[in-house]
């Protein structure tokens, strides 16, 4: 069993982020847009995806839907998100569903994985692990993708100062109160703002910069890496292991 214990293995956060802040990500589409456009360049003919902490399955069913053909390994440390997950997606017999903790080096063994695999995509999820582990994780990605294999990580990243966060942060509570708007919530944007700043897992987010992070993909060896996506804190980088 997973050894972390983590607010997001609580049905109660799923339900929150799932239903109050994931459709209130800014650009969320053209965030997907642009990763649907990296692997439909990259991985014209796409078998295989993993998508690590699925949350309900978002990237990898993004990209199911684009390539028929796919299979998909959906892998997170919160039944709740995982039943999420399998609910969201139609067609489960291309999916598998694994209860694997990212802060753990044994997570690819639970996946029985049937060789090495053309995509691995994350979604706002390696940020909850120190930064010693986020560097292991991305090299222990690499030895498991084939070759041309690609890494995309859609992800919350450090601000360079607090001046910066705090445009972030007003950019998001005014995208989370429209967001809510829209769903009748009749809030105001004070009191979203204040529980947004006070929300559960903000002290589980361990964020670091992007270029940082581009550093190290390519000290462990992927190419062509790049951060192909920013808006403040959300970033979509990742590259590719050579053929
Ligand atoms: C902010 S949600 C993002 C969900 C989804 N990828 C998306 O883009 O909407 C973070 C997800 O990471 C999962 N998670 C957090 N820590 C994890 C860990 N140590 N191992 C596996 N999954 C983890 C959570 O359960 C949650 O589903």
């Amino acid at each position: 069993m997973p050894e972390t214990s983590t607010e997001w293995q609580s049905a109660h956060l799923a339900r929150t982020y799932l239903e109050g802040v994931r459709g209130a990500i800014p650009l969320a589409e053209q965030q997907l847009d642009v990763l649907l456009t990296i692997v439909r360049n990259w991985l014209p003919r796409l078998g295989t995806v993993v998508d690590l902490g699925c949350g309900d399955g978002i990237l990898g069913r993004t990209v199911l839907r684009e390539h028929s053909h796919a299979q998909a390994w959906f892998i997170d440390i919160s039944p709740a998100m995982l039943q999420a997950a399998r609910d969201a997606l139609p067609d489960g017999a291309r999916a598998r569903f694994v209860l694997a903790d990212l802060a753990q080096s044994d997570w690819r063994d639970r996946l029985a994985l049937p060789g090495p695999m053309d995509l691995v995509l994350s979604g706002f999820a390696i940020h909850h692990l120190a930064h010693e582990r986020k560097r292991a994780l991305y090299a222990e990605i690499h030895a498991l993708l084939a070759p041309g294999g690609v890494f995309l990580n859609l992800e919350h990243v450090a601000s360079p100062t607090p001046t910066v966060e705090a445009l972030f942060e007003d950019h998001f509570v005014d995208h989370l109160y429209a967001y809510h708007r829209r769903n009748g919530n009749r809030q105001s944007r004070e009191d979203l703002a204040r529980t947004y700043y006070a929300r559960q897992d903000k002290e589980e987010n361990i964020l670091a910069p992007v270029e940082e992070q581009c550093d190290w993909l390519r000290r462990i060896g992927y190419e062509d890496v790049d951060c192909f996506f920013k808006c403040f804190e959300l970033a979509l980088f990742g590259g590719r292991r050579g053929v």
